[in-house]
């Protein structure tokens, strides 16, 4: 399956690769935080032509449309055509292409596409995972040697205080963090142990379904804030950890 999913991943890469005058062809979805571009829904357009077919019967959520059935029975692929939407209207290049499977809810295949570094990450539920067809492995760093990765929630603006003082708590046992803007490759990042935590108080499924699979598969751990299983129905918190800090979460205020 992931033979099949990644050369159309990749090929929906060069649609990002392509943009041109991407503000103008810019809209703004609920304020001037909350955009999308043309390219987000060519995108997914495209993924919505070419990915049902490869599994009978499949069901697309993603991000971008107007209505999304229920992802939790039987197969869906569960997209976001442009994570780092913001970064891509900015030129920042930090942005990713993300596709999920699941079966009755549970992830069984991630793909994630950086199309500017040419970076695609891969998992299969008990297969390990994959950077470019090499496996990778989260980091063994305590915070107290690493570097943590968050997010601001932008969409769910209520909860900046609280991500403040999660901020503070984790900035002082670390030595830094980055705010880079798209949580996919937030979740790649802890994967492949250049990041050795992250944290964000809302994300949606199609930011952390096919991350959430490639960083356990490469050795992490993600739950909520709360400790709980990721939900893919709804908004939830996110907490990726490498297997040295993932405790640490019971010592924060939340
Ligand atoms: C957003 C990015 C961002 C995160 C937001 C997400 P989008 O996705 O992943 O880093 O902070 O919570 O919604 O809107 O660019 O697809
Ligand atoms: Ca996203
Ligand atoms: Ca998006």
């Amino acid at each position: 399956m992931l033979e099949q999913i990644i050369p159309i991943v990749r090929e929906a890469g060069g649609i990002v690769l392509s943009a041109k005058d991407i503000w103008s062809h810019t809209h703004e979805k609920t304020s001037a935080a909350d955009l999308v571009t043309e390219y987000d829904l060519a995108v997914e357009s495209f993924l919505k032509e070419k990915l049902p077919p490869l599994v009978p019967g499949a069901i697309f959520f993603g991000e971008e449309e107007k209505e999304n059935t229920s992802p939790l029975d039987g197969w869906a692929f569960i997209v976001d055509p442009i994570d780092g939407t913001t970064n891509f209207v900015r030129g920042l290049k930090q942005s990713a292409i993300s596709v999920a499977l699941a079966h009755d809810g549970i992830v069984e295949y991630g793909v994630v596409y950086d199309p500017y570094k040419d970076e695609m990450f891969s998992a299969r539920l008990g297969g390990g995972a994959f950077l470019n067809g090499l496996p990778i492995h989260v980091s063994a760093r305590p915070l107290s040697e690493g570097i943590f990765g968050m997010g601001t929630a932008l969409y769910d603006r209520h909860l900046f205080g609280p991500t403040l003082r999660m901020t503070e708590q984790l900035f002082r046992r670390s030595c830094d963090f980055r705010r880079l803007g798209a949580a996919a490759l937030d979740l790649c990042d802890v994967a492949c142990g250049r990041l050795d935590l992250f944290f964000e108080y809302s994300l949606s499924p199609w930011d952390h379904a096919a991350g959430g699979l490639i960083l356990t598969e490469a050795g992490g751990v993600i739950s909520t804030l709360e400790g709980q299983p990721m939900r893919y129905t709804q908004r939830c918190s996110v907490w990726a950890s490498n297997q040295v800090n993932k405790d640490i979460l019971k010592e924060l205020e939340v």
